[in-house]
């Protein structure tokens, strides 16, 4: 660990994620500290950084398009812990992967039953869909799992993050994001001055672990899509953030690639939807750590507009 990172968490902040400018709180922390963070390195860190502030065009639905300077990067992403948890999961999120097909759930022929399926789970109270997601079986996943993943944090966030699905820690724990992607998603939020059960609910496409972390097949998000759909329409946060490939064309019922889909501030049931990383993915790629960041910084816009406009 460098003295930076050490610093940082002698003060109680994550090593990673924190930014630069907010948010303000954990910036005075750092500097009414009397110890030094050598000059040499900051400025190092920010010659290297320069290139990561970007403008960025807001599409919502505004007559006029919103750019918004996107801050510094924070420092640094953290090192890798558990290979076996990351390579079991990387490939299946944001790696560019022009020979895969697509893993858009596809516009199918709804049954009569399946739509008063819908129209129930669309009327729930919290009790009764957590309750009706604990015991689905709506597709192939119930009988391989050990838990289902409902969602986790607040209820009355503002900030909502929607992942693909449980990997085998998560099946395990009954909660979403509690490996090594989970930890650098919580410095994440912590980079935002939020965590988990403060101002955020985070949940999955999937409720259900896929056998082996396999992508999710179509039926599968058709059947357990009702339960996100509702949980957003309960939360009604005022940004999602969409983490990976898989999860942004489920949501968004779109083939293009994440790389395109990020930097474009998206709508789902009248919500902005702000496309980032997964995070499993990022513990891999840590040339794509500063878009991330773009990423989070156009949320954060966004949800400080949605607020002026509350
Ligand atoms: N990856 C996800 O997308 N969700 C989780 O809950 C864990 C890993």
């Amino acid at each position: 660990m460098n003295r930076r990172a050490m610093f940082l968490e002698a003060l109680g902040i994550p090593a990673e994620w924190v930014p630069r400018k907010e948010p303000a709180a954990a910036e005075a922390l750092i500097a009414e500290s009397t110890v030094m963070v050598d000059a040499m390195e900051a400025v190092e860190r920010a010659e290297a950084l320069e290139s990561a502030d970007i403008a960025v065009a807001m599409e919502l639905d505004q007559p006029a398009a919103v750019v918004a300077t996107v801050p510094h990067m924070p420092v640094d992403m953290p090192d890798v812990h558990d290979a076996a948890e990351i390579a079991q999961t990387v490939e299946a999120f944001d790696a560019p992967s022009p020979a895969a097909a697509p893993v858009i759930p596809v516009l199918r022929q709804s049954t009569p039953a399946q739509d008063d399926r819908e129209v129930a789970i669309a009327a729930m109270a919290w009790p009764t869909l957590s309750e009706s997601v604990a015991g689905c079986t709506a597709c192939g996943l119930c009988s391989g799992r050990t838990n289902t993943v409902f969602g986790v944090g607040d209820q009355q966030a503002e900030w909502m993050l929607v992942g693909e699905a449980p990997g085998e820690n998560e099946d395990l724990q009954g909660e979403p994001f509690v490996g090594q992607a989970g930890k650098l998603l919580d410095n994440m939020l912590a980079a935002l001055g939020l965590a988990r059960d403060r101002n955020v609910y985070i949940a999955n496409v999937l409720k259900c672990r896929p056998p082996g972390n396999r992508n999710p097949e179509p039926e599968e998000v058709a059947q357990c899509e009702p339960y996100l759909k509702r949980q957003i329409a309960l939360i009604k946060p005022k940004v999602i953030v969409v983490l990976g490939r898989f999860a942004a064309q489920s949501l968004l019922r779109s083939t293009t690639p994440i790389g395109k889909l990020r930097g474009t501030v998206h709508s789902y049931e009248g919500i902005p939807v702000v496309v980032t990383y997964h995070p499993a993915y990022l513990l891999r790629t840590l040339t794509d750590k500063a878009r991330a960041w773009e990423d989070l910084c156009l949320a954060r816009e966004v949800h400080d507009r949605e607020g002026t406009q509350a």
